[in-house]
């Protein structure tokens, strides 16, 4: 196990406090008071959270109706909880692809993604130790979410984003209150103008502040409460730089640890094949980033370049007895048809987990009996004409099938 899995996941029993004595943790084994807030370590590298303490069914505030029902769990001051009913999304039982499947409706959500799971508790936490201002860059869901926990906690917000992004993805961040600034080139030009701004005012990363991931892993405890405190199979899951990975892992583990569960979910992660910065070091079996070729797609959310966590996620997977797959963007499309045919109205991004759900089948990893969890991470409520031009896409493309007799899209649904 590698040095951060093994001390972010460390044993701890059910009944410790969780306002406990929180530290940030460098992979060096460093610890770092959390009353100064940070983004990564002195060395640059990304810092974890000492361990959890772990949950038990007893210890869930039953009559909350958001993730804060497991407050007992995270590690922030109570009094400066910042809410907007955040978290406790449903779980739909469905089928897909031949076989039964639980559909995880994260885009019900605040601001339509999972994102506000991870947004609500690192806002609360950077509240309480005093910070009034953040930067962000996004290519829009997080950039969102942060805008709006920002109105809520009466704090200012600045957010950088690709100027190619979606014109409906960033128009809810200047509407919801912050400075948007819109920086022309790459994903990661954008990323490199917020490491130059985070010199004057607070990085408050996404990708990078731990306290984010304290918020995704209430995905986890959620799963496990829903699932009559029992673990699924498995969990399919689009990946971008990792944070419902590490969330799902971080949760799972640390109920695992407490002896709240006895075994892993196995954890499936999906990317876009045109854009794949985890395909390689997966296939390799390696740890490390190389350079790839990056095509666009359809998945602008999990568009990735240079994920943070890289290693960490990698090791997730790994240690779950999951796997990564890939999918095309005729996969993506399809999916999200037959999503939409059942009425679950996400983006492209989320459809990704459906489309991994079709290749995991066809591949045999997944067993026609076994019913994962399909985790749907955004709404399609800010994509609406991506959406409207896939879907046109698809019906040309059965058109064209139809008159020449050519197999154009992929695996239905
Ligand atoms: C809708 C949606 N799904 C999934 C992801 C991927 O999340 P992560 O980058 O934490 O893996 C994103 C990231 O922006 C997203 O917007």
């Amino acid at each position: 196990m590698n040095e951060w899995l093994k001390s972010a996941a460390g044993t701890r029993a059910a009944t410790a406090p969780a306002a406990e004595r929180v530290r940030y943790m460098a992979p060096s084994g460093e610890t770092f008071d959390v009353a100064t807030p940070r983004w990564r370590a002195p060395d640059g590298a990304p810092l974890a959270l000492t361990p959890g303490p772990g949950l038990s069914p007893d210890r869930i505030d039953s009559r909350e109706r958001s993730l804060w029902r497991y407050a007992a769990a995270l590690r922030v001051d109570p009094d400066s909880r910042v809410s907007l009913g955040e978290g406790w999304t449903p779980l739909l039982d469905g089928d897909w692809h031949g076989g039964a499947v639980r559909f995880k409706l994260e885009y019900f959500a605040p601001t339509g993604s999972f994102k506000d799971r991870g947004t609500a508790v690192m806002i609360s936490y950077l509240r309480s130790v005093g910070v009034r201002g953040i930067l962000e860059d996004s290519s829009g869901n997080a950039g969102a979410s942060l805008a709006a926990y920002c109105a809520a906690a009466g704090l200012s917000c600045r957010v950088l984003a690709p100027a190619t992004a979606p014109a409906a993805k960033v128009a809810p961040i200047a509407a919801l209150g912050a400075d948007l600034c819109l920086v022309e080139g790459s994903r990661q030009d954008v990323a490199d103008q917020a490491l130059r701004e985070s010199e004057s005012i607070f990085y408050a990363s996404h990708n990078w502040q731990p306290f984010f991931l304290e918020g995704t892993r209430t995905l986890a405890f959620e799963l496990w409460e829903q699932c009559g405190f029992g673990v699924p199979s498995a969990i399919v899951v689009p990946l971008g730089y990792g944070s419902n990975v590490l969330g799902l892992w971080l949760g799972f583990k640390e109920l695992l640890d407490c002896g709240a569960i006895a075994s892993l979910p196995r954890i499936f992660a999906v990317q876009a094949a045109n854009c794949s910065a985890f395909a390689r070091p997966w296939a390799e079996g390696t740890d490390r980033w190389e350079p790839f070729e990056a095509r666009t797609t359809v998945a602008d959310g999990i568009a990735s370049i240079r994920p943070v966590r890289m290693p960490q996620v990698l090791g997730a997977l790994r240690q779950s007895g999951g796997s990564l797959v890939t999918v095309s963007e005729a996969e993506i499309a399809v999916a999200l048809r037959g999503l939409l045919a059942r009425g679950l109205f996400v983006e492209p991004t989320a459809a990704t987990a459906a489309a991994g759900c079709t290749a995991l089948r066809d591949q045999g990893q997944l067993a026609a009996d076994s019913a994962p969890v399909v985790v749907l991470t955004g709404t399609g409520l800010k994509a609406a004409d991506r959406v409207g031009e896939i879907l046109s896409e698809i019906a040309k493309c059965d058109r064209e099938r139809g008159v020449r007799g050519a197999r154009c899209c992929a695996r239905p649904a």
